[in-house]
């Protein structure tokens, strides 16, 4: 069955004359994936390389890939308007960032201090930062304001290579601030070449005027918002933040069961401070994704294996909050639970950059470079469900892809802290052009 659509795929753009086509590629990363579902144990180490590679593209689709002998023969080299050698390069697919907050107003720098003294995040927050003091800012922010902030980000998330991702609502907590932020994100997906997949979390903290009230804000957001952003169409996915003193199990299975009958996808932050079986949840749910995962249980993550809930893995954050532990990636690659990566952009862990999060995949989670590229390209297109489109280099799909200053994948997490990115072309298009060495 796949075969066949490969090869109708392959006949139908066999003939297209390309406008643009790039050569010489020392490694092009495919990520061709002929599971049609998100790579898991080995299978993440599998990055279909194609050495001295080639790709062509006609307007925002791939339609042609092999190497640079097969594109000479296949095609009329003079013709073709922009070719881009790729001598000593690394070609891959976009990065795709599967979890973000990118919509909010103002900073908090100052958090970082009280870190440094050892507060918590949980501590942070009970003290009316945290979470609390963007609501606070971003309720009184106009949507143009916030459309000017998460412009920012994109522009420099492009900049690294993100080329699609997935951002949520949560910081206005009242059913006309939610939407005033999903409004911000429907503008930001029509005006910014990169591509958003929305989310609605407005389970992502109490907000003040419903302090121990918990359950009440759980009505309203069962009762008003799920409802009215539905119907609206304003979100894809909804969200939680399931943990001990924020949303509990119970909560969060009735707001993400109400959403599944709104159909919106559900999705959860899960066992990051302390395990309360939410990775169980996640199963029981059939969560696309569900992230954080620090403390989870080995019968959890076995449930999630089973029933292939996707782990969207956010080093960023625990580097963040100067924690000594991680998720353990490793033991959930064994169980055969796909994982992804994410930055987790947000106002406590504000890094727009998926190379960054990389290099911490594998210094801090002992990922491989393989690994870590897996679960930030084509396992990340699965878990905000866009397999089909993206996360992968093959004919039909769309022309996301990045050219890397370095001769192999290996060099992503190795040479860090800098942007490796050279060109990104997204829906066929360049649009960054760093000129480092070409
Ligand atoms: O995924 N943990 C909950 N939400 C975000 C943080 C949001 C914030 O601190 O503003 C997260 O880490
Ligand atoms: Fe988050």
């Amino acid at each position: 069955m796949f075969v066949a659509s490969t090869y109708s795929k392959k006949e139908l753009f066999s003939n297209i004359e390309p406008d643009l086509v790039i050569f010489h590629s020392n490694e092009l990363v495919t990520m061709n994936t002929k599971y049609g579902a998100p790579r898991i144990g080995e299978d993440m180490s599998e990055l279909a390389i194609i050495n001295d590679g080639a790709i062509a593209v006609k307007d925002d689709r791939i339609v042609f890939i092999g190497t640079t002998d097969e594109l000479i023969s296949k095609f009329e080299f003079g013709k073709i308007p922009t070719k881009i050698d790729a001598t000593n390069k690394l070609v891959t697919p976009g990065l795709v960032d599967p979890h973000t907050h990118i919509i909010f107003e103002g900073s908090r720098e100052n958090e970082l201090s009280m870190k440094l003294e050892g507060k918590t995040y949980i501590e942070i927050l009970k003290l009316g930062g945290g979470i609390l003091k963007t609501v606070h800012e971003t309720r009184k922010a106009p949507l143009e304001k916030l459309v000017q902030n998460g412009t920012k980000i994109l522009d420099r998330m492009i900049s690294y290579g993100t080329t699609t991702i997935e951002t949520k609502s949560g910081y206005g907590l009242t059913t006309e601030s939610e939407i005033k932020q999903l409004e911000a994100i429907q503008i930001l997906n029509e005006e910014h070449p990169i591509d958003i997949i929305p989310t609605f979390l407005g389970a992502h903290a109490i907000p003040p005027e419903y302090n121990e009230k918990t359950d009440k804000y759980v009505d309203l957001i069962i009762s008003e918002m799920i409802p009215k952003i539905a119907k609206e169409g304003l979100a894809k996915f909804c969200d939680v933040f399931c943990e001990k003193g924020i949303f509990s199990i119970k909560q969060t299975r009735k707001i993400l069961k109400t959403a599944i009958r709104y159909g919106l996808e559900p999705q959860i932050h899960i066992d990051e401070i302390v395990d309360t079986n939410g990775a169980l949840l996640a199963s029981e749910l059939r969560a696309i994704q569900a992230s954080h995962l620090l403390k989870s249980n080995d019968e959890g993550l076995k449930a999630m294996a089973e029933t292939g809930v996707i782990a969207t893995l956010l080093p960023a954050t625990p580097f963040c909050l100067m924690l000594d532990e991680y998720a353990p990636a490793k033991k959930m690659i064994d169980l055969g639970v796909p994982v992804a990566l994410a930055t987790d952009l947000n106002p406590n862990c504000w890094t727009e950059s998926m190379q960054m999060v990389i290099a911490l995949a594998c210094y801090h989670m002992k990922l491989s470079p393989a690994e870590a590229l897996t679960a930030s390209t084509i396992n990340s297109a699965c878990a905000i469900q866009k397999e089909d489109e993206i996360g992968s280099l093959e004919i039909g799909k769309k022309a996301d892809l990045l050219i890397f200053d370095v001769p192999n994948h290996h060099f992503l997490p190795y040479h860090f802290g800098v942007n490796l990115v050279s060109k990104v072309i997204k829906n066929g298009k360049i649009v960054v052009d760093n000129r480092l060495s070409t």
